[in-house]
């Protein structure tokens, strides 16, 4: 494992903060968490925030590419983006959409696309998934999680079985379909029409072989699937820039997208 120094050092202090704030009854102390977890708030005209339901303190963030050099935009609610006019910059084009997510967003992204392919969308199209080591599971104890175990940089298989407890209805256990979506309690999805997808998967992640079989599962269901593997990589790497996997990745997503952009569909 060859983890540049200050990257370690950086990695020592989070994981006491999450221990902080992360209860043994699976519950979040959230004051606390939020006081470390700052939200940047938006830079405008660049980017600015837009409320879909303030019940559930749904909201998602714009980034207009034309105002500055990073563009994207996350968290956007698929129907609700078809029906929505006047709320994006006039440069989107909703015909050249992505869902893209890392994480707990890669595992949100894939049944946000299973969603959205039942869903007749007048305006978007979206084009591609984009999911950076997406956070699946199962019960089954698989060969990287007995592997890798508690000695994996800043995902744990203890970390991981805390997360699904506090995120799992009660009485469910991590066969539940939103964990292990090709599991035994998972839909068919071979007559869905998903979108070819890229999936990024690190060798020092314990839960790559969830990620592997996410994509074995959509290859056996006829959708297309590029598989990215990188062997030094530890999950969520990507919030470090200067890890040379970082430049490798942003490059590779460039490519997917500007191949699916040239595809006729
Ligand atoms: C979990 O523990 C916290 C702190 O002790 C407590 O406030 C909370 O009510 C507990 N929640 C549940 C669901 O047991
Ligand atoms: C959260 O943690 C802080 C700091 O330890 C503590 O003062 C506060 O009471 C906790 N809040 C809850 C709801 O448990
Ligand atoms: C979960 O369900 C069991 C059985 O119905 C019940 O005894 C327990 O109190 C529930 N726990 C929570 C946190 O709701």
């Amino acid at each position: 494992m060859s983890i540049p120094w200050k990257i370690k050092l950086i990695l020592s202090l989070i994981s006491p903060i999450r221990y902080l704030c992360f209860r043994s009854n699976f519950t979040i102390n959230r004051s606390l968490f939020n006081f470390f977890d700052r939200k940047t708030p938006p830079s405008p005209p660049s980017s600015h925030d837009v409320i879909v339901d303030p019940s559930r303190n749904l909201w998602f963030r714009i980034f207009n590419p034309s105002a500055t050099d990073n563009g994207g935009s996350d968290d956007l609610p698929l129907p609700f983006l078809d029906s929505s006019v006047g709320i994006l910059p006039p440069v989107a084009d909703l015909t050249r959409c992505f869902l893209a997510g890392d994480s707990a967003g890669g595992n949100l992204a894939h049944h946000v696309a299973v969603r959205g392919s039942g869903f007749k969308f007048q305006r978007v199209k979206l084009r591609g998934v984009i999911a950076l080591q997406p956070f699946f599971g199962g019960e089954e104890r698989t060969e990287s999680e007995i592997r890798i175990g508690n000695s994996a940089p800043c995902l744990t298989v203890e970390d991981a079985d805390w997360y699904w407890k506090a995120f799992l209805p009660n009485g469910s256990n991590r066969d539940h379909p939103a964990v292990n979506v090709f599991g035994p309690e998972s839909a068919e999805i071979s007559s869905s029409e998903l979108s070819d997808s890229i999936i990024v998967v690190g060798g020092l992640d314990p839960i790559q072989d969830w990620q592997k079989r996410y994509c074995e599962g959509l290859r056996k269901a006829g959708k297309e699937v590029r598989l990215l593997e990188y062997p030094n990589a530890f999950h969520a790497f990507y919030i470090f820039p200067e890890l040379p996997e970082y430049s490798l990745m942003m490059n590779e997503i460039k490519d997917f997208m500007i191949h699916q952009l040239k595809k006729i569909t």
